[in-house]
């Protein structure tokens, strides 16, 4: 096994469930990644150093879950340079709108690209992974582009 290329943080283990399906999407294309549960207002010192490691220890995309407030992808795209996506999940009374508009508002200079709530978003940050890894890594924009040929039926 090689070393993780996409770094999966989650803000909770109550998004784990909601998470499941960029895991599984990763793997069929064969696409290297760890999951961490970090909260960005329980455990901020863990985000910062998560994020400000994680280009040396050879990440090269993060996605974040998180629900309600959900600065977590925010937080860590504030301690890093590397690409940080950003799922909102509908784990709070506003069912994910709340945390939709926290991730998609990230005022300019520091972006984190906004995947829709909960489950397609999800999918679309695997996805959206591939497609960014796969700028360099032929073996994995092969892998996505044979997905989309599938999806032509
Ligand atoms: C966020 O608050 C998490 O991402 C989760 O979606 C939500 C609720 O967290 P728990 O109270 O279930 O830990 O931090």
């Amino acid at each position: 096994m090689s070393k993780p290329l996409v770094g999966v943080v989650m803000g909770s283990k109550s998004d784990a469930e909601t998470l499941q399906p960029a895991l599984e999407i990763l793997e069929k294309l064969g696409i290297e990644y760890e999951v961490n549960v970090i909260s960005a207002h329980r455990t901020p010192e863990k985000a910062k150093q998560y994020a400000q490691s994680a280009r040396e220890r050879g990440i090269e995309v993060i996605i974040a879950v998180a629900g309600m407030a959900a600065h977590l992808p925010g937080v860590l795209a504030s301690w890093t340079t590397l690409p940080v996506i950003g799922v909102p999940v509908a784990s709070g009374e506003l069912k994910g709108v709340d945390a939709l508009y926290s991730i998609v508002q990230m005022p300019p200079g520091i972006p984190v690209a906004c995947m829709a709530i909960g489950s397609p978003g999800v999918k679309n940050a695997a996805y959206m992974a591939a497609v960014i890894l796969g700028i360099k890594h032929e073996k994995i924009r092969e892998a996505y582009e044979q997905y989309r040929r599938e999806l032509q039926v």
